[in-house]
């Protein structure tokens, strides 16, 4: 028999990757997305064209916090809940009521949904933002989390709303704290993406800050590939970091992506960005021991395929074939 997920944020940058491998594997996929404005709903149709039309998907475009969750669920194992307002930087003062919205009340809809549905697994996208600045690096799941911006809170909310309805309600979810994700179909909000197409155009790039700062960035396949393994996982812990298996300074990546693009970058400083931690750096033995996670793609061979990725859509764009 075909076995059903259901996956939030199915149109999204991971969603969609996600959505791919699920699909491959042989599950049949609901992918939920309300094609939210934060970027071009157009570039999210274009994430899921290559399956939209494919067997064993159904595409479902209604909101988390309004959509009828009985039905959205009805014959779903499981879900991959991986809708949200992300960002760091854009979360500060009238913004921030789309993150409470969809990272918050989202978030505990699907649950008290899910505390009448026994057996069913949930896989949550949280954040390496729950932790906030921290001088422990690498640093472990036990961390303190103390998040320094408004995202990074309702992340850390929506945790602690799992917590509580696993104790309540025996609710069974794993928690993974992904760090920075990057690849084919990035956020445009991204640095990545926004150094790549700047590259592609020749404008300027702007560092926020001096460029020392550090994140251990994922590979999206070593991303969904933790999703796949925590979704199968039966042991005892609920909460898993999930990075790319090294730090690197944002001065290197931009060295990596020039040198990729065959550009010179012209580089304009900025102000540090509020909210922006100084440095990430997963401690990813948890996620090694438990569900056997190794991170596969490293940065040089990630950064030639998003920039591949690139390369071809913006061609693409620019002959009004596609829209990202
Ligand atoms: P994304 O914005 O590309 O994808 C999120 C999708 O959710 C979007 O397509 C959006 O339209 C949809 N969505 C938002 N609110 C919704 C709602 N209320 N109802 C239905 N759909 C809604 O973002 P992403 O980078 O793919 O992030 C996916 C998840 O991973 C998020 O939970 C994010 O917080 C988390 N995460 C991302 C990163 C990263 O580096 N990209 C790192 C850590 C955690
Ligand atoms: C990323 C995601 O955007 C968040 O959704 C996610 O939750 C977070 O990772 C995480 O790890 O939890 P961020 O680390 O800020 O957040 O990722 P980028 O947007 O790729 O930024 C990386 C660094 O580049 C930041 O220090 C940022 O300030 C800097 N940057 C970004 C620039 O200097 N210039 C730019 O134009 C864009």
């Amino acid at each position: 028999m075909t076995r059903s997920v259901v996956v939030t944020g199915a149109a999204g940058f991971i969603g969609s990757h996600l959505c791919e491998r699920l699909l491959e594997e042989g599950f049949a996929v609901t992918g939920l997305d309300s094609f939210t404005d934060y970027y071009s709903p157009r570039r999210k149709r274009s994430n899921i064209a290559g399956f939209l039309g494919r067997g064993g998907f159904r595409l479902v475009e209604e909101d988390l916090t309004t959509v009828d969750l009985g039905r959205l669920l009805d014959g779903a194992e499981g879900v991959f809940h991986f809708a949200a307002q992300a960002g760091v930087r854009a979360s500060w003062g009238k913004d921030f009521k789309p993150y409470l919205d969809s990272n918050v009340l989202a978030t505990q809809r699907l649950l008290e949904a899910l505390k009448d549905r026994p057996g069913s697994r949930l896989v949550h996208a949280s954040s390496s933002s729950v932790y906030g600045e921290t001088d422990e690096l690498p640093t472990g799941e036990n961390a303190a989390t103390a998040p320094l911006s408004p995202y990074g809170a309702t992340k850390l909310a929506a945790e602690h709303l799992l917590e509580i309805y696993r104790a309540g309600f025996g609710v069974r979810y794993r928690a993974l704290r992904f760090f920075t994700v990057y690849g084919p179909r990035q956020r445009p909000d991204m640095a990545f993406s926004r150094f790549i197409e700047a590259g592609l155009a020749g404008r300027p790039i702007e560092i926020y800050g001096d460029g020392s700062q550090t994140r251990d960035f994922t590979y999206v396949e070593d991303a969904v590939e933790a999703a796949m393994l925590a979704y199968r996982y039966d042991g005892p812990e609920t909460t898993f970091n999930v990075g790319g298996g090294s730090r690197t300074a944002l001065g290197d990546v931009i060295a990596l992506v020039a040198a990729e693009l065959g550009v010179r970058f012209d580089v304009r400083d900025g102000e540090r960005a509020r909210g922006d931690v100084a440095d990430t750096f997963a401690d990813t033995s948890r996620a090694r021991r438990e569900l056997g996670f190794a991170p596969r793609v490293g940065l040089a061979e990630g950064i030639r395929n998003e920039v591949a990725w690139y390369r071809k859509h913006v061609a693409e764009r620019e002959g009004g074939t596609s829209s990202p």
